[in-house]
């Protein structure tokens, strides 16, 4: 069997946990290949007797949850031990079974100075600040490409550890005491920081790209789980205001060490409308705010679209068909999971954008100027809306007729088909429309 990949078609938080969760029972392996504890996503597991269970995973694959399958944390994460350590423990009180897990020896480690840095850099930038999670995600993945970061494998040997931890303070230091007059970290804090979780971590961490690799000669389903999304990728987001890392497709292969040849399908999570979590250009945005609610406000309320990882409110607008062609370009993406389709209910209608206009010409793909997206305005085209719960809905004909209209009419504008659309938090509350794993 194939690789299969689950992208962010948008900025984050399209419910990429959600549809790995729901594809779980069909996958043996489910592989985190980018991000660290950045990542925020919500998985709620209802049981026979309809009581619901709501997991949130950060630094582990959702795959954690599906008994049987084998979660990986792949060479592309960062991995902050201690958050690590503190989310298999709440799993594993709540009686989910986390020993099946295992960690790339090349996956690189988060330590304090880099969540230090992390936050004062922001601070430093004030108006120009990225708005981050404040994780260290950035200043990790910035010293694994400077070649001075700190890797899984570098905890089996004390001595070859200290001597890197020695050689990354030399630098780290200067910047902490002269530019941003904090105390310096100290070679020993770190050591003893990182060495912390030694000891457990030892028997999961292994040559995760062989491991996969194998896994897929035997015929077996790998399911490479984004953090992240596409407008937040380092080379194709809205450079600066994204994460450090590939959330792409191509980043699914360097973040893993599974081979572009092999990875046969891309699945694209897409919502209804559009969320921004930070700072960053999003020309579908509704600005209004809870103390003059709107159409924004009543998305956030109604999406319940609150940061998983920060608490932060999600920036909300409507849906963008620009961004999702892109998406679908950069990714190839072969099918769409459109997602809180149920948060749109109750409107009398729904504009989706479906080209931008920028100092009066037309643009119909994302423009090659950053400059020109941040003073892009959306051409809407206004679908009508429906009033029906759409809870319940589990066929393409469940739903009311401009609910599939919406469907057909956002498919149409997105270049790959829709194969699976939201109507709830639940993994039961999905139409499929097209078997997402064929
Ligand atoms: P991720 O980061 O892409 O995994 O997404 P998050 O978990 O951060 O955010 C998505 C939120 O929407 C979560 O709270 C999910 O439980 C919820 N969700 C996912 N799909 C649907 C849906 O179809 N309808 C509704 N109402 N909520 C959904
Ligand atoms: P999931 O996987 C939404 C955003 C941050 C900030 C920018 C850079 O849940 O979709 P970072 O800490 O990564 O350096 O912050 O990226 N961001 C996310 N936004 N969902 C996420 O993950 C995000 N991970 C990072 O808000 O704007
Ligand atoms: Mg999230």
């Amino acid at each position: 069997m194939p690789a299969i990949a689950i992208i962010g078609a948008q900025w984050g938080d399209e419910g990429k946990g959600k549809a790995t969760d729901l594809l779980g029972a069909s996958v043996d392996y489910v592989v985190k290949f980018n991000g660290g504890n950045n990542a925020g996503h919500t998985v709620v597991i209802a049981d026979e007797t309809g009581h619901s269970e709501k997991y949130a995973l950060h630094l582990l694959p959702s795959g954690i949850l599906t008994p049987g399958c084998i979660p990986v944390i792949g060479n592309g994460v960062v991995v902050d031990l201690a958050v690590l350590f503190e989310e298999i423990d709440g799993l594993d009180a709540r009686g989910v079974d986390t020993s099946r897990l295992v960690v790339s020896a090349n996956a690189h480690v988060i330590a304090d100075y880099n969540r230090t840095i992390d936050k004062v850099t922001e601070r430093f930038l004030g108006s120009r600040r990225l708005g981050t999670t404040g994780r260290g995600i950035g200043p990790t993945y910035a010293d694994k490409m400077n070649r001075v970061g700190i890797r899984i494998q570098d905890l089996f040997d004390e001595k070859i550890l200290t001597q890197k931890v020695e050689g990354v303070l030399d630098l780290k230091n200067q910047v902490l005491t002269k530019v941003y007059n904090r105390r310096s970290a100290t070679v020993e804090a770190t050591v003893e920081e990182l060495l912390a979780f030694a000891d457990r971590l030892g028997p999961m961490v292994c040559d995760t790209g062989l491991l996969l690799n194998q896994a897929l000669d035997r015929d077996q389903t790998v399911l490479l789980e984004a953090g992240q999304a596409t407008l937040l990728d380092v080379d194709h987001g809205t450079y600066p205001f994204v994460t450090s890392s590939s959330a792409t497709a191509g980043g699914a292969c360097t973040g893993s060490g599974i081979p572009p040849t092999r990875l046969v399908q891309v699945i694209g999570i897409v919502k209804a409308y559009t969320t921004r979590v930070g700072e960053g250009p999003f020309p579908t945005e509704l600005h209004d705010t809870a103390q003059s609610p709107g159409l924004g406000e009543h998305l956030r309320k109604v999406g319940a679209e609150y940061g998983t990882t920060t608490g932060r409110p999600r920036r909300c607008g409507w849906y963008d068909a620009v961004i999702a062609r892109y998406a679908a370009r950069v990714n190839g993406v072969t099918d769409f999971v459109l997602t809180k389709l149920d948060v749109l209910t109750g409107l009398e209608e729904v504009p989706v954008c479906v080209a931008y206009d920028v100092n009066g010409v037309r643009h119909d793909e994302m423009p090659v100027n950053q400059s020109d997206f941040h003073h892009a305005v959306p051409i809407y085209e206004n679908l009508p809306g429906w009033w029906e719960d759409l809870g319940s809905a589990r066929t393409f004909d469940d739903l009311p007729a401009n609910a599939q209209a919406y469907v057909k009419a956002v498919e149409q504008m997105s270049g790959a088909r829709i194969s699976a659309v939201g109507v709830g938090p639940e993994r039961d509350a999905t139409v499929v429309i097209h078997d997402l794993i064929g």
